[in-house]
């Protein structure tokens, strides 16, 4: 199987960023999130340079619901990447983390009059989903006695090659303002006295793995920069959106790099800031292709059983990566312990969950397996924690981070004392 430069095999045994599987979990137990700060800054890095290459002014905004450990986000806010924040937890962490407001974008369709607050007391950029939000903010914003600055969400109306759940920019997708009542939007927004439009966003989906639709989105956008600057907006940023697909299948998907997303991009984005006569920061909330691939779940065997077919009982479920169970999704596998031994025999890697479709991966040929053995779970650093719940009252379990020779952790096991930390007693059970 192909695999990244910092997933590597060594006397039959996986490593990751030169880090021993089997005995990372041996020492931290399992299930275990293990992740590569070095991979992250490389990913990180490399979009910022492809981007940057062509047009001067660039900002990453790391998409924090695909990966929000602290850790992640402060190795990040290191290289002054932003964040796309879409919740106030995700503004928190940003904000934690150490990354600088200007570079933060706080998204979201439904947000609170709480969210709205805090995102205007931090003075932190907001992208606004509808008109209705739109008049809440200018309330929140005065009564606070500031000026919001933002972007309003466009709904491009593409229909995209990815799942169906994360096709954000469909016409029918709840995101955003349709593309043709996007003007008047910027009018009503003109016209306010606590917002000030200077920006312009879009998502197009999540998991595409074709440079194209990419640019479709940019030609909508940069179509409707022209529009806005006519009506007397002056556009400071736009942004694209997130970022591109990764090869689950490591042999056989495309591979689209950031380079090839910005050869793309770039030239359309320049071509239509040209025509305007403007000069906006491009901006894009890249979350998966920057984690994605950091990251392995390592998860051991506690049984086997032939049955109709060979299952192979481990004890992470969709408790902690829902993505197979939700999607569909493919995540390869490989049994760290055994990394080099013939792939024999077909296996169904199942979790402890009381569901029937809590399966890790299906139908793979693996070695032959025996309990004790440590199934590594590749490409699970977005929106694979993140997604996690204690769904059976399981603990989630810890995460790790190597950076060079260091390992440490990022976050603790949860115990079973904290299942039932936040519950309250009613007083009549007292
Ligand atoms: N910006 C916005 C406004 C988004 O909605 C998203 C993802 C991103 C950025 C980051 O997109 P990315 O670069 O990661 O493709 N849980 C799903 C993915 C949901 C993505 C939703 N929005 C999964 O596991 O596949």
């Amino acid at each position: 199987m192909r695999l990244p430069r910092h997933i590597t095999i060594r006397n039959n045994r996986l490593h990751i960023n030169g880090q021993d599987c089997v005995a990372l979990a041996e020492r931290y137990g399992t299930p275990l999130y293990v992740t590569s700060e070095d991979r992250i800054v490389e990913q990180y890095d490399a979009y910022r340079n492809a981007l940057s290459k062509d047009y001067p002014d660039v900002q990453v905004l790391f998409a924090a619901k695909a990966n929000g450990n602290l850790a992640i986000l402060r190795a990040l806010a290191r290289r002054s990447a932003g964040a796309d924040v879409f919740s106030s937890g995700e503004l928190k962490l940003a904000l934690d983390a150490g990354m600088a407001r200007e570079n933060l974008l706080f998204n979201g369709s439904s947000k609170t009059p709480d969210d709205l607050r805090l995102a205007v007391g931090e003075g932190v950029r907001i992208s606004v989903d509808s008109l209705d939000e739109l008049r809440q903010l200018e309330a929140a914003a005065g009564s606070l006695g500031k000026v919001a600055e933002i972007a309003f969400r466009v709904n491009p109306a593409l229909s995209v090659p990815t799942h169906p759940k994360i096709a954000t920019g469909l016409a029918t997708s709840k995101f955003g303002i349709p593309f043709q009542n996007i003007t008047a939007a910027y009018r009503e927004a003109l016209s306010c006295s606590h917002v000030r439009p200077v920006g312009l966003h879009c998502h197009i989906g999540s998991q595409i793995l074709d440079t194209e639709p990419f640019a479709r989105a940019a030609e909508v956008m940069v179509r409707v920069a022209e529009e806005l600057t006519r009506i007397g907006v002056r556009l400071e940023f736009i942004d694209l959106g997130g970022g591109l697909g990764i090869p689950y299948r490591h042999d056989t998907d495309p591979a689209p790099t950031p380079d090839d997303y910005a050869a793309k991009v770039v030239p359309i984005f320049r071509a239509g800031a040209d025509a305007c006569g403007i000069s906006p920061a491009l901006w894009v909330e890249p979350g998966r292709s920057i984690v994605a691939d950091s990251t392995v779940l390592l998860t051991r065997v506690n049984s086997t059983k032939s049955a109709h077919k060979r299952f192979a009982n481990v004890d992470a479920g969709f408790n902690l990566l829902i993505r197979p169970a939700m999607y569909d999704a493919y995540h390869e596998v490989i049994v760290a312990n055994r990394a080099d031994e013939p792939l024999t025999t077909e296996y169904t890697v199942t979790g402890p969950i009381c569901e029937t479709g809590d399966i890790l991966a299906q139908d793979r040929k693996l070695p032959e397996i025996s309990a004790g053995d440590i199934i590594a779970v590749l490409d699970t650093g977005a929106y694979g924690f993140a997604m996690s719940s204690q769904y059976n009252s399981r603990p989630r379990c810890p995460e790790v981070l190597i950076q060079g020779s260091q390992v440490a952790l990022m976050r603790r096991g949860e115990t079973l004392s904290d299942i039932t930390a936040t519950m309250e007693r009613p007083p009549w059970q007292k």
